[in-house]
């Protein structure tokens, strides 16, 4: 297995060594070979070499067998065109267009709402990673005037709405699981989102032991909030998912918590935390490391060591469950010591 390895900035740092740290425990323990390549974008990078990735950098990272990223962002590069190359640039050129991101309460304890627990949120997302809003098409006329206009456009293709709700049910069906959700706006976004509307219908009709349903948007976020244990499988679009799956990650007990895959079935895909590059807690050894770890779980599942990943996730669990964490999710550990009680609970057989 060869990974390519990229911190980033911030706090993707210090979660990501807990991440290297479990993988290389993983090998130890159960003989998979992992090379990992570290490659040194971030801003650090950019501000000392002005270059956010070299030239042939997707190329190079097309040669791994998983790309795995902590989190990019930092105050000092305003417009995060670093982030903006390395991550979104690698979700469009490698044309990652599933973004995977499960939302499991590990422990009754961590769920902010009142009287829910695991069995209410146990639940995935795919969010449509390579369209939407996200594609940067647009324009600004009398920028800085009384007069701007700021033009940011949508796009929604067939390819790209047909590949993400395929996914969702073929997903459902592998994971035995009966129920299909697809969230959209088309009572106000009516030309892009009748496009999902009808692609969801049509694919739908080929799974007639799946129950499919839609919700607006707005109805999704406020059911997720009021009776989350309805949902198993999500589909939706690229802002959307990126806001509803932050609600999944309080759900869960905190962004720290939350795992991603953005994923080519088939291809390199790139593994990541939700949460982002957090500035004002870097390098403080505060910041949860489990959302990064469970990151690192889904990429061995993808890359063909589902029995590895899931012995992480064990490991995780049981490390939750004795209260063995960071601060946010009410432990009294360092990230490093959080990472530590993963790594012992995998020596532990767990
Ligand atoms: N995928 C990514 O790399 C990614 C995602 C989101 C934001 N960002 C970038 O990160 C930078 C900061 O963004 P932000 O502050 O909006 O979001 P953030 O996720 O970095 O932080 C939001 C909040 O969650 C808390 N938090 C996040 N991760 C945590 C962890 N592992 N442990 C404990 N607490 C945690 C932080 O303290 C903060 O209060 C920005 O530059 C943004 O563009 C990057």
């Amino acid at each position: 297995m060869n990974i390519a390895v990229i911190a980033g900035d911030g706090i993707g740092k210090d979660v990501t060594a807990e991440a290297v740290k479990v993988l290389g425990r993983v090998e130890e323990l159960f003989g998979l070979p992992i090379a990992l390549e570290h490659l040194p974008w971030s801003a650090d990078h950019y501000l000392k070499t002005g270059e956010t990735m070299p030239a042939n950098g997707y190329d190079l990272l097309r040669s791994f067998d998983a790309v795995f990223v902590g989190a990019l962002g930092d105050p000092r590069v305003a417009d995060n065109r670093h982030a903006r190359d390395i991550l979104l640039g690698t979700r469009f050129e490698l044309d990652l267009y599933v973004n995977y991101r499960p939302v499991k309460l590990l422990d009754d304890r961590l769920c902010p709402l009142k009287d829910r627990g695991r069995k209410d949120v146990n639940f995935v997302v795919f969010r449509e990673n390579t369209e939407g809003v996200y594609v940067s098409i647009g324009g600004r006329f009398k920028a800085g005037t009384t007069d701007e206009i700021a033009v940011q456009e949508e796009i929604n293709t067939w390819k790209g709405v047909h590949r993400i709700i395929r996914h969702a049910f073929e997903y459902a069906k592998a994971s035995r699981l009966t129920k299909v959700c697809m969230s959209d706006k088309s009572n106000a976004m009516a030309q892009g989102h009748a496009l999902w509307q009808r692609v969801f219908k049509e694919v739908a009709a080929e799974y007639p032991a799946i129950k499919a349903s839609h919700l607006y948007i707005d109805a999704l976020a406020m059911l997720l909030v009021k009776d989350p244990g309805q949902f198993e499988v999500i589909v939706t679009n690229n802002l959307f998912g990126d806001i509803v799956t932050d609600i999944g990650g309080a759900l869960q007990g905190g962004l720290g918590m939350a795992a991603s895959g953005n994923i080519h079935p088939g291809r390199t895909s790139l593994f990541e935390p939700v949460h982002g590059s957090a500035p004002p807690l870097a390098g403080k050894n505060v910041a949860n490391p489990i959302g990064a770890i469970l990151s690192a779980a889904l990429m061995l599942e993808n890359i063909g060591r589902a029995d590895d990943g899931k012995r992480i996730e064990d490991a995780v669990e049981a490390a939750v469950h004795a209260g063995q964490t960071t601060a946010d999710v009410g432990g009294t550990l360092g990230t490093r010591e959080a990472g530590d009680a993963i790594v012992a609970r995998l020596r532990d057989g767990a």
